[in-house]
């Protein structure tokens, strides 16, 4: 199931002995009497914590930290993740003192700063969309797109339209569009791309009908290409009776080029943390802006974050009747916003824009020179220029030389380079989708590219050498078959089955 680690690092608990201790906190200084604890919530036995002394759990971090990748310390290409490197002055602006000793439940008129900040925000993310009003409560793209869809609903459901229920993706889609659609008890009608990978105008024409609540498009799409006849496709829908709503995930491509808004759509999410440089985070925090027209504004999430122009006063609006509810605590990931305000108030609307160019041209680059490695071909429309992404497929590599796509994404770990997505989106075979964002300059994607031909050069030699790869990552290969189907995530439940034998990795 698992190779050991070359240079591995046991857990916290296996480095823990009795007795051991980092500081001694000082006794508690309030009367015993006076802390009303009621019985029931009293603990009736010690927890069990690991006991290390100070240097021990420092070095164990610093050895844990060490062992990870991140894109502070290489390229780090993951198709549809957009891993951009995060500049530090966001994280100085968020980690300021001013930042840190807010409180949520402060009085408004104490936090006249932060509300202006976020107000800024959601109009500068609004003009960047085409579309006026914007909450940034979502904590995800995926919350993003469940928000905007369920404006959706609320408004077909207002205007006494509930059979309206469907909603139209192309099998291009990101997983979470299904995932949203589904979340909001709504249909999914799925479309199919035509060979160029653009959704299929005779899909659409059919897919279409009374029951159309929306179309869900990705622009450009998961394959990095733009979707060209996207005025034609408004028309069909809007002509049905449906709305429109965009996943900007992939704005990073496009930003400050074209407007969503301006292309007929009524509603589109950004990913903070992709396009405007937030922190990813494992699964969070993270954070999405949702944007939308007129017609959708009455069903935004509550409190909505408004200014009175007169009293020159920013204020939480919670008397939203129509109002879908609320998505978050509080006004979502402030943090985050915060950083992708000083994002774009650092680079302003050229510089934005010259992000989006730079990110087509690495992208363009690096997809062109792998294509040309024996083993790749350019998936999907070849002669079509990408635009921040590109999608190679390794079926040559399997085919002629029994070597998977996700074969070479390991063996290039031996690099010490980061894979890029593979097996998505899953219309393409074999997929290896490649996304060097605006940050590479043409070295670092020479190296990489450099990396991938030497590898796949052993490969065509040696079979056995590929499917053993990688030989000097931490963890070598994971099955991962095996671990979605005995899912344990707490470390002593795993090691209590493995010691009885229940578990036979
Ligand atoms: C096209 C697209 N839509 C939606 C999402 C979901 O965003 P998140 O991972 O923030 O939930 C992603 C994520 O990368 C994406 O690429």
């Amino acid at each position: 199931m698992y190779r050991q680690a070359k240079y591995d690092e046991p857990l916290i608990f296996d480095l823990s002995k009795k007795g051991r201790r980092a500081n001694i906190p000082p006794r508690c200084d309030f009367p015993r009497e006076d802390i009303k604890i009621p019985e029931s919530m009293k603990r009736t036995k010690l927890p069990e914590l690991p006991e290390l002394h100070e240097g021990e759990v420092m070095r164990h971090y610093v050895r844990l930290a060490q062992m990870n990748y991140c894109v502070d310390t290489g390229m780090y290409p993951l198709g549809s993740c957009t891993m951009k490197y995060n500049p530090k002055i966001n994280e100085t602006i968020a980690r300021s003192e001013k930042m840190m000793y807010l409180h949520p439940n402060q009085p408004e008129e104490s936090v006249q700063g932060i509300l202006q900040i976020l107000y800024e925000l959601q109009v500068a993310l609004g003009n960047l969309a085409g579309l006026p009003h914007t909450t940034l409560q979502t904590p995800a793209g995926a919350s993003g797109e469940y928000c905007g869809l369920a404006l959706i609903k609320a408004y077909h459901d207002d205007h006494e339209n509930k059979q309206r229920d469907e909603i139209i993706a192309p099998d291009s889609s990101h997983g979470t569009n299904p995932a949203s659609t589904v979340m909001n008890g709504m249909k999914l009608i799925e479309i199919k791309s035509n060979e160029d990978g653009r959704v299929n105008m005779d899909a659409l024409k059919a897919a279409v009908s009374e029951k159309t609540a929306g179309l869900m498009l990705t622009n450009p799409n998961t394959l990095g290409i733009f979707e060209k006849d996207i005025i034609e496709m408004s028309q069909i829908v809007k002509e049905a009776g449906g709305l429109l709503y965009y996943d900007g995930a992939n704005f990073n491509a496009i930003v400050g080029k074209i407007r969503p808004g301006d292309m007929g759509y009524d509603v589109l999410h950004f990913n903070l943390h992709k396009t405007f440089s937030t922190p990813h985070g494992g699964g969070g925090p993270g954070a999405a802006s949702v944007s939308c027209n007129d017609i959708l504004e009455p069903y935004l999430p509550v409190p909505t974050i408004d200014y009175d122009k007169d009293k020159d006063y920013y204020f939480f609006n919670h008397d939203r009747p129509k109002s879908i509810g609320k998505l978050h605590g509080y006004y979502g990931n402030v943090a985050i916003a915060l950083r992708a305000y000083a994002y774009i108030a650092a680079l302003g609307f050229e510089g934005l824009q010259h992000t989006a160019e730079q990110a087509c041209l690495t992208a363009n680059y690096a997809v062109r020179k792998l294509e040309k490695i024996d083993g790749f071909r350019l998936s999907h429309g070849p002669s079509i220029p990408r635009k921040h992404e590109g999608v190679l497929e390794a079926t040559p590599a399997l085919r002629n030389y029994d070597v998977s796509g996700k074969d070479i994404g390991k063996m290039i770990l031996d690099h010490g380079m980061h894979a890029p997505t593979v097996y998505f989106p899953l219309i393409a075979h074999e997929a290896w989708m490649v996304e060097p964002t605006e940050n590479e300059n043409k070295d670092t994607i020479d190296k990489y590219v450099d990396a991938v031909e030497i590898e796949m050069e052993k490969a065509r030699k040696d079979v056995e050498y590929a499917h053993h790869a990688p030989y000097n990552a931490t963890v070598s290969r994971v099955d991962i078959g095996w671990s979605v189907k005995n899912l344990v995530v707490s470390y002593k439940i795993l090691k209590e089955k493995l010691e009885n034998g229940e578990y036979v990795p």
